[in-house]
């Protein structure tokens, strides 16, 4: 598995393990059992897929992630605060990190990864401030942000926060990170994590000339939200153009739509990993996704991809803005699944 260091002592798979499919694994109130979540991740961190990405608000997602880390100390946990709109007090900031800790069952967190609400609001700034110190005390190793658009990373880099990374959405979908934030990460040597680059298993050979799944189908959370992104990208059908595309891509190697969906944003400058979501005891792809490992996408098909990616209306606005104004692309439409919801 290729590794990559994403900043001084913290060195990552170069394909990460997202666990917020945990949360919808839960969402009926029924908790998974964080041995057996951990057993069926075991695999996975064998194949060389050490890294997690987790957050506070995915379930038992923290606690699964943790249960690795205690049989496998070299397993990397990127966890994230998704703080109430608001909030900007040390005790806040402190309480987060501490109930991060505590569930991941560390000293220090790997990489803490912040998000902010409104920028409207100097919140974000304060909440940054507090994180800045707790990494200086040695409670969080690397800070960075998540949906971070370019003004505001850019911003914040130029004040002096020490950060790494902006986890954001980047597909063949999804290309919003290929603009001004790619001048920001090439600005600031800082990296891009990507997630949604299987939009949540639609960019997949399971939906190649599949019908339309609409928002009725019994969808995950993942597959609704990116089943919105593709609505606003023009529709099924023109996503199918992708699908078709990423198939002929695939064809030429032996490899699957998933395969060369993933390496995708992944061959992008400034991306340093690519998130692959998982849900524990229910599907893992690992025999399809070790397949990443040795995988290199040449110039002529990245640019059979980005051809069919063009065919596509952009996503408006910039990297997160789906979380901070219409139309929320957010697996229910609107930010009501978020904690705070009713303060924003
Ligand atoms: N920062 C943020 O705001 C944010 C937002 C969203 C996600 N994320 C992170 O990104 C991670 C990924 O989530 P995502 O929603 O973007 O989903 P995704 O990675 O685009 O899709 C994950 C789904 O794709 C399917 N899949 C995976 N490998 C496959 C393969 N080789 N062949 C066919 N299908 C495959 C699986 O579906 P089945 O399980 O149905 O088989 C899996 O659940 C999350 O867990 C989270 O860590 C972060």
């Amino acid at each position: 598995m290729e590794t990559i260091e994403l900043a001084p002592e913290l060195r990552i798979s170069r394909i990460l393990t997202g666990l917020w499919q945990v949360a919808d694994q839960e969402k009926d109130g029924a908790l998974l059992d964080p041995e057996r979540a951990a057993d069926a991740l075991e695999p996975m961190v064998e194949a060389g897929f050490t890294t997690f990405d987790v957050a506070d608000h995915y379930g038992s997602a923290e606690i699964i992630a943790g249960r690795v880390l205690r049989r496998h100390p070299e397993a990397r946990i990127l966890t994230k605060w998704v703080a109430d709109p608001g909030v900007s007090s040390m005790d806040a900031v402190r309480a987060a990190v501490d109930r991060s800790r505590e569930r991941i069952g560390t000293d220090r967190l790997d990489l803490l990864q912040f998000h902010a609400w409104r920028y409207e609001d100097p919140a974000w700034r304060k909440c940054l401030e507090h994180l800045t110190r707790l990494r200086d005390d040695g409670l969080i190793g690397q800070l960075g942000v998540t949906n971070f658009d370019a003004a505001h990373f850019d911003l914040a880099l130029r004040s002096g926060f020490p950060l790494v990374s902006n986890q954001v959405s980047f597909s063949l979908l999804d290309r919003r990170a290929a603009g001004a934030m790619r001048l920001v990460c090439e600005t600031h040597g800082v990296r891009l994590l990507a997630y949604g680059s299987l939009a949540g298993g639609l960019l997949t050979d399971r939906w190649l000339c599949a019908f339309d799944p609409r928002l009725t189908y019994g969808l995950t959370w993942s597959q609704a939200k990116y089943r919105r992104f593709i609505a606003v990208a023009g529709g099924w059908e023109r996503f199918q153009g992708v699908l078709r595309v990423a198939r002929q891509v695939a064809d030429r190697r032996g490899l699957s739509i998933a395969n060369v969906a993933a390496r995708f944003p992944l061959e992008q400058p400034g991306v340093a990993g690519v998130i692959l979501g998982a849900r524990p005891g229910r599907s893992d792809h690992l025999h399809d996704n070790r397949r990443l490992a040795s995988l290199r996408l040449d110039r002529r098909a990245l640019a059979e991809l980005e051809d069919a990616a063009s065919e596509l209306d952009p996503i408006p606005g910039d990297c997160g803005d789906e979380y901070r104004r219409p139309p929320y692309l957010t697996a229910t439409g609107d930010l009501s699944q978020h904690p705070g919801a009713e303060r924003r």
